[in-house]
């Protein structure tokens, strides 16, 4: 937020990904041209986000709908190059939730940017601001209607836990837990050596893949880390993580085409 005075005119239609943009032209325009900008201005605030994000308008026929969890690992400095990647190939529509400390590790502008303003990054703070009264979507109900494939990358230790457990205290996991078991779910762990070879990381690995039916892909074994150690634990290269969505691409798109919103059968 910029805090000049069409910023604030922005808030009340309850402006997030819009209300950057706007800002942006605002600060740059400057003083009285401000005024100029309004018609637009409201016209942006009222057409992006009184609906907040629905699932119904935002899938778009014959793509698959990507959605990448982000957590407070250090290899989410990746996110922007893996919404890059992705966002390049026409059959792909990407979008992005990131857990508090993800957003540490990465800008949602960046994100924005690199796909060309397709691709947003939704956090805690859209899923409660988005919801005043009843009627209202619920941003972690719609974002698991969106998504015909989840990528959980990286999967810091602490929100392995949680998916392990059920918890679901985030935007992250309560879209995790409301997803329905058969989306394809990918998750690549990525946490220090010590980390992962506690006896606890196993356990949840073999949970979430052996209940739950998440493919975990990685760590990358003998890999200096980010923390200086040297093992098991860097979550798998990012442009791996991307292959796998293209290399299924093409499957999925053709088994979603015409399914009702709430049934992935791949
Ligand atoms: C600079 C930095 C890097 C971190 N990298 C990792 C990591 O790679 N893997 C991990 O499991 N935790 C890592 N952590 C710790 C997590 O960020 C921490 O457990 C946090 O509570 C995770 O929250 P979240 O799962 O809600 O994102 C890191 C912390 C810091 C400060």
């Amino acid at each position: 937020m910029c805090g000049c005075s069409a910023c604030e005119r922005c808030l009340p239609y309850r402006c997030t990904t819009r209300y950057l943009a706007v800002s942006r032209l605002s600060c740059t325009a400057a003083g009285s041209v401000i005024t100029d900008y309004r018609p637009k201005l409201q016209l942006l605030c009222l057409a992006g986000n009184r609906e907040g994000f629905l699932a119904s308008k935002r899938r778009v026929a014959g793509k698959i709908h990507v959605l990448i969890i982000a957590t407070g690992s250090v290899a989410s400095v990746k996110i922007p190059l893996m919404v890059e990647a992705l966002s390049e190939d026409d059959r792909v529509e990407v979008q992005v939730v990131a857990t508090k400390t993800a957003t540490t590790f990465f800008k949602a502008e960046d994100v924005e940017r690199m796909s060309e303003g397709r691709c947003q990054t939704w956090t805690d703070e859209h899923e409660w601001s988005s919801w005043k009264q009843m009627g209202d979507p619920i941003l972690h109900i719609e974002l698991r209607r969106w998504a015909d494939i989840v990528l959980v990358a990286p999967c810091d230790a602490n929100t392995l836990a949680k998916i392990a457990g059920g918890l679901c205290d985030n935007l992250a996991t309560s879209l995790l837990r409301a997803l329905t078991p058969k989306t394809p779910t990918y998750v690549f762990p990525a946490m220090n050596t010590c980390m992962f070879e506690h006896p606890l990381t196993a356990m949840h690995i073999a949970t979430i893949r052996d209940v739950i039916g998440y493919k975990v892909m990685g760590p990358q074994m003998g890999k200096k880390l980010a923390c200086g150690d040297s093992g098991a634990g860097a979550m798998t290269d990012w442009r791996e993580i991307v292959g796998v969505v293209k290399g299924r691409a093409d499957d999925i798109i053709a088994t979603y085409t015409s399914r009702p919103l709430e049934q992935n059968t791949v």
